[in-house]
């Protein structure tokens, strides 16, 4: 039956897509920053840039963190023992809980609820904070309560009358028997909505969260986005970099319910302000959306808004953290100290799949675990090798984080040798540590076609992957919400000769957008 092909059924449609910009590689072993393809039988080396997405601050197949896994294996490590105790994964969140106290100065312990994706971890804090604000609700659902309660016993016992301006405030114009109990049941119908509105989370514009049917009305793509929208919360999503922008929202979004107050002998309705903002998702570094650092202002404006309005800030560290910035938590270079912490890719040695939700203790609603959990979540195996990653990281004060930086400044030098050769094809290059991105001029109205409609149709990015794979053997991505920009997430272990090789193919990729030759770039 050999010669009758099997259909591929495995995301055919994608590979075709790949296929065209020939990027449908078969890798078949990998090692540090280097990949390796088959042709004829022989190996061909790729350096990759991509790194797993930012999933691998230690390269492929690390040899310490290989063996660890085989350790754990040959051990036989019972890798899924659920609802029993979990020794290993509070080892995880203590080493994680020492690193957050070195780089944040605080003192304050965060709880840790363990995932498996990183988007599955902006989901769990989405419910987590939910569930805090449900509790915000009902407690204001109380007080009103037992206000009504207590006026009701007042008027009763003759002891207060309702004032006019409390029957104008909430519209009951029919003032004869009963009246107090009309104006309760004012006081409900205008409350009742309001309580039961799905909360709002702020994020900023360009931001990723992931892909699931909660995280997905984070991510600012609207490709992505807008299809699924009836199926979750939604967000609203500010300025990258207007701090002023925030008061301003949150003002458009109060939303005020009634309470009833009896203050001498007079029954009156005021407004309480409901918390209606379930939290703000911050990616420090954003990635996906094109590298971009959140400003020391934005951060200062994002911390005072949450602590004036009571609501979480969700630090997305997914892809900016675990080393990747050259600390640990990315937003410790710019002050921002979260509530809550997603940390998710690199965590995993790039051998496990994990995720973590990391609470403040003072928000932190215990009743949680009860109410979240997953099969997969909080195994032994992925528990381990985290550990050992955050061992890695920490080792000999911190030598990673230095490395990190060190090998960061040296890429970075290069993409800005090439931004300066290049400005008319080169627009701008930034990122912090291991996180760097080029991005290129617009090239929609370029005067080759091939050239301008790459990147008209989003696809001039990939038309460079493709170039770089197939004529330098290095292999980097743009990303889907910023396509004009290259992304460069290599590993610590990244050496000058690889830096020199990227250097060598952006330069002839720059020079052949520079001289307009579309053909030669997609190897026409
Ligand atoms: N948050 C951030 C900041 C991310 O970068 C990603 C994924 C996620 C959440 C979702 O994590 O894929 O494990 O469910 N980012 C990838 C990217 C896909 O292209 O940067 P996931």
């Amino acid at each position: 039956m050999g010669s009758v092909a099997e259909p591929e059924l495995a995301e055919a449609h994608m590979r075709q897509l790949l296929g065209s910009l020939g990027l449908d590689v078969n890798y078949v072993r990998g090692q540090a920053n280097t990949l390796y393809f088959l042709d004829n039988g022989q190996e061909h080396a790729v350096v990759d840039f991509v790194g797993g997405y930012g999933s691998l601050i230690f390269g492929h197949n690390h040899p310490k963190l290989v063996a660890y896994a085989k350790q754990l294996l040959d051990a036989q490590v019972p890798i899924h023992a659920q609802f029993s105790y979990h020794p290993y994964a509070n080892e995880l969140a203590t080493a994680l809980n020492r690193v957050h106290r070195r780089e944040f100065g605080t003192a304050e312990d965060y709880r840790a609820i363990f995932a498996n994706s990183g988007a599955e971890a902006v989901e769990t804090a989405l419910k987590h904070a939910e569930m805090d604000r449900s509790i915000r609700l009902a407690a204001l659902g109380e007080q009103i309560h037992s206000h009504v309660e207590e006026a009701r016993a007042a008027v009763a016992a003759g002891a207060a009358v309702v004032a006019d301006q409390a029957y104008d405030t909430v519209g009951v114009t029919d003032r004869s028997a009963d009246s107090y109990e009309r104006l309760v049941e004012a006081v409900h119908r205008h409350n009742e909505p309001k309580f039961a509105r799905s909360p709002l989370f702020l994020t900023l514009e360009g931001s990723f969260h992931g892909k699931l049917a909660g995280s997905l009305q984070l991510t600012h793509n609207s490709a992505y986005r807008l299809p699924f929208r009836a199926l979750a919360a939604q967000a609203r999503f500010l300025p990258f970099d207007q701090p002023a922008a925030i008061d301003k929202a949150l003002d458009e979004e109060r939303t005020f319910v009634f309470d009833v107050v009896v203050r001498d002998g007079v029954v009156d309705v005021v407004e309480r302000e409901l918390p209606v903002i379930g939290g703000f998702f911050v990616e420090p570094i954003q990635g996906e959306g094109g590298i971009h650092e959140v400003g020391v202002d934005m951060a200062r404006a994002i911390r005072a808004a949450a602590d004036a309005g009571g609501f979480p800030v969700i630090l997305d560290e997914i892809q900016s953290g675990v080393g990747r910035s050259g600390a640990f938590f990315a937003g410790s270079h710019i002050g921002l100290t979260g509530d809550y912490y997603v940390l998710a890719k690199s965590l995993g040695g790039g051998l496990s799949k994990l995720s973590v939700l990391l609470v403040r203790d003072s928000r932190y609603q215990p009743d949680f675990e009860l109410l979240h959990s997953s099969t997969f979540a909080k195994d032994a195996f992925s528990c381990h090798i985290a550990r050992e990653v955050v061992q890695m990281l920490e080792a000999d004060d911190g030598a990673a984080y230095r490395r990190v930086v060190e090998r960061g400044d040296q890429l970075r030098a290069m993409l800005e040798r090439i931004h300066s050769a290049f400005p008319d094809v080169v627009k701008d290059c930034r990122g912090r540590g291991l996180m760097l991105g080029l991005e290129f001029q617009d090239q929609s109205t370029c005067d080759d076609e091939i050239i301008a409609s790459s990147a008209r149709d989003g696809l001039i990015g990939y038309v460079l992957a493709g170039y770089l794979l197939r004529e330098h053997r290095v292999r980097v991505f743009p990303t889907a919400s910023a396509s004009h920009t290259l992304r460069f997430e290599p590993s610590v272990e990244l050496t000058d000769d690889e830096i020199s090789q990227l250097e060598s193919g952006l330069e002839a990729a720059c020079q052949l957008l520079h001289e307009r030759a579309g053909a030669r770039l997609v190897g026409a």
